[in-house]
């Protein structure tokens, strides 16, 4: 049974759910099950379940999760409790464009249940149902935008039969087994004080996260205790919270008198610096910054031999972390934090090297077949709530993450369950284009274009139009991973079609491409329609009258420097990350960003702060370029057929580069220095890796490939 409280939302505290059973005999084994309309924090026997928000966020409308957990070692023989914290959360928190809360529901249900099996064989169930008691926790209340308010005064000793019992809810929702890492604490960071007067602590964590901070603290009795997050200082060396738009991000205490131990549970905060107000007198110790993520292996490794790009490379993995977050979301720290599909798309291929994300991205596939629109749109956001959802539907470049995120899915975890699963629905997607096109020219409203990009106004049409032979090429190729020839040849026949149509329509002569900027020169010679040599005269341009300086936004930044290498541009490539006059990464590097920022003008010497209204530190879409470092600069080349092909775009530009990637078959490791006109090249893989590699075009004075070891020397 469903249960929830008998009371009005927001007139008591978070509550806890409680419920306590008798285990007779000796324990062989104990499983709870346990979902929610909101998060919960549960705990039995007084020990925690050290995860955070669960069970996740779903388009509640359509399903919920149950999540599973082993707590043979929690239960004991005898008498034992479970209590249960639940939040409000994505369900009925404040979600999304500073909107209200609420958006999902307004009453918070848990389900829950524990299965024990005894040695002797017998089992015993507990459920949720109407004896469970229900009482206040110490926290006032919580929302992911606003923060945490926890009242050290209030009780938490309590009788339980004094307590109310639970309501019985109806809640027809379907659930769904949670399969996925969980949320959970990941990293412990610890602050630098930049200020300590007149009340106020002021630190520094020196790394832009998303989590909390948690510290103990002393002082007199119902005292009120502040913390606010910032992402940036203004130039006076303030925090700066403009950017943060309607999220309070504030967290309070209220001090009991004695030792209190503040540690949020329903919350997060997107922030590099924290100020602690009211603090005179006040005694305050153990601060950290404790960092929340989706619980990955970070397995990918890179390091080459330039400051500037390694910092792009580790801001890049830092803002992989601090979106995924149940979701891939855009940001952390404003009222916004949704699960963007053309964020996710462009950034996909450099998590997928940075981390195990297999599991990650199969729910938020799911999320995505879930949303779909009847006429075949994907959100330009999942999970879908709001009309803005509607509106903003099949998006190019939003909406192909169907196609995108599933075909670089397989080629990292070659899983061909994930491909028969999404294909119908990338075929949804594709018929939606193809209701919208004229003579196989996309015709789709294309509201976001390069989003963005800064200077040149990119060519919606042109990107509207690759992005619909993208999803052709890669439905093709998808159909044909599955042995399904006969898809795989129509959907290469429409991408033949909508590729003429690109050439007559946007491809001028002498190989200019309507638009004329880099991000068309990219993306059409990524997608295949256009050839170097038709295009390289231009592209080159591009780069040059822009000073081997940006004009990419969101969606041309992950083709431009592959594309460039495939021009035969590869030194350019790595002067354009190794830049550090704007725009550029290492723009945004040489200003102390320790994170990918949204906007490559999100602060400039010139301009200062962008507009607040949509301007936050800490997004990846820009970073997408990591996916590069490993597949150009290491040169861990993937495939359909399972080959890893090592070919890296080898530059004195920089004097080494080392790496590693934990492949499907296991992992691979690439390292190679520049030393008076020679590079050496060492590469190691695990035994079962189809490795091969590939130096054409190189000069190789020597190549030794035995034992899945390369070792070779070219000029
Ligand atoms: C989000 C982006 C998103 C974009 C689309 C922004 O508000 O932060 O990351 O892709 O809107 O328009």
């Amino acid at each position: 049974m469903w249960i929830t409280r008998d009371l009005e939302r927001t007139t008591k505290n978070i509550p806890i759910f409680y419920k306590e059973f008798e285990i007779g005999k000796q324990i062989e084994s104990g499983e709870l099950k346990i979902s929610a309309l909101g998060i919960v924090n549960v705990k039995i026997n007084g020990q925690e379940i050290e995860e955070y928000f669960m069970p996740g966020w779903t388009n509640y409308n359509k399903y919920v999760h149950l999540v599973t957990y082993d707590v043979t070692s929690l239960l004991k023989e005898g008498n034992n409790i479970i209590e249960v914290t639940l939040a409000d959360g994505w369900y009925s928190g404040r979600l999304g464009y500073g909107r209200g809360d609420c958006v999902y529901g307004d009453v918070n249900c848990l389900f829950a249940e524990i299965s024990v099996k005894c040695k002797d064989g017998e089992s015993l169930n507990v459920a949720t149902d109407k004896s469970w008691k229900v009482g206040e926790s110490n926290i006032v209340k919580s929302s992911f935008f606003d923060g945490e308010t926890v009242d050290f005064t209030a009780t938490t000793e309590r009788n339980l039969s004094l307590l109310p019992n639970a309501k019985e809810c109806n809640v027809e929702v379907e659930t769904k087994p949670y399969e996925y890492e969980p949320i959970a604490e990941t990293d412990v960071l610890f602050p630098e004080i930049l200020y300590n007067q007149n009340g106020v602590l002021r630190l520094d964590f020196k790394q832009n996260f998303a989590g909390f901070i948690t510290f103990n603290i002393k002082g007199k009795k119902g005292e009120e205790v502040i913390i606010k997050h910032s992402e940036i200082l203004s130039d006076d060396g303030t925090p700066y919270y403009d950017n943060l738009r309607s999220a309070v991000s504030t967290d309070k205490i209220i001090l009991s008198g004695g030792n209190d131990v503040f540690k949020p549970k329903f919350t997060f905060h997107g922030f590099r610096y924290a100020e602690i107000y009211n603090v005179e007198g006040v005694e305050i110790t153990d601060v950290k910054g404790i960092v929340l993520s989706q619980k990955l292996n970070y397995h990918g490794k890179f390091e080459c031999s330039n400051p500037i790009i390694n910092a792009v490379y580790n801001n890049a993995k830092w803002g992989q972390k601090s979106n995924f977050i149940s979701i891939p979301t855009d940001c952390p720290q404003r009222d916004e934090r949704l699960g963007w599909t053309g964020d996710a798309q462009v950034f996909c291929n450099s998590a997928m090297f940075n981390s195990d994300c297999n599991r990650f991205f199969v729910n938020y596939l799911r999320l995505i077949q879930a949303d779909i629109l009847p006429d075949g749109k994907i959100p330009s956001f999942v999970p879908f709530f709001i009309p803005v959802s509607v509106s903003t539907a099949g998006v190019p470049g939003w909406a192909d993450s169907v196609c995108v995120i599933p075909y670089n899915h397989y080629l990292h975890y070659r899983n061909k369950e994930v491909l028969k699963e999404n294909l119908p629905f990338a075929v949804k997607h594709f018929n939606y284009y193809l209701s919208k096109s004229e003579n196989y020219l996309s015709k789709v409203k294309n509201a976001f274009g390069d989003w963005l990009s800064v200077k040149e106004a990119e060519d919606k049409d042109v990107i509207s139009q690759c992005f619909f032979g993208l999803s052709a090429q890669l439905i093709s190729k998808m159909f044909k991973i599955l042995g399904d020839e006969e898809n795989a040849g129509k959907y290469c026949e429409y991408y033949n079609k909508i590729k003429h149509a690109f050439r007559e329509n946007y491809l001028y002569k002498y190989g200019k491409i309507k638009g004329d900027s880099q991000t068309v020169y990219a993306f059409s010679l990524t997608v295949g329609f256009v050839t170097v040599e038709e295009i390289k005269t231009h592209f080159i341009e591009s780069l040059e009258r822009e000073d081997y300086k940006l004009t990419t936004g969101f969606i041309g930044v992950q083709y431009l420097l592959p594309a460039i290498c495939e021009i035969g541009e590869v030194d350019t490539a790595y002067k354009i990350i190794k830049q550090t006059e704007y725009p550029s990464w290492g723009y945004t590097v040489m200003q102390g960003a320790t994170t990918i920022w949204e906007r490559w003008n999100g602060y400039t010497k010139e301009h200062g702060f962008e507009t607040p209204n949509m301007n936050s530190f800490n997004h990846y879409s820009l970073g997408s370029c990591v996916g590069w470092l490993y597949s150009h600069v290491l040169g861990i080349k993937l495939s359909e057929d399972g080959e890893i092909c090592i070919s890296p775009s080898l530059s004195a530009e920089i004097s080494y580069a080392k790496g590693e990637y934990l492949s499907a078959k296991g992992k691979i490791s690439v390292e190679w220095k520049y030393e008076e006109g020679r590079f050496y090249i060492d590469v190691t893989a695990d035994k079962d890796v189809n490795l091969n590699y590939n130096f054409n075009n190189m000069d190789v004075v020597s190549v030794q490939f035995n034992d899945n070891k390369i070792k070779a020397i070219v000029k």
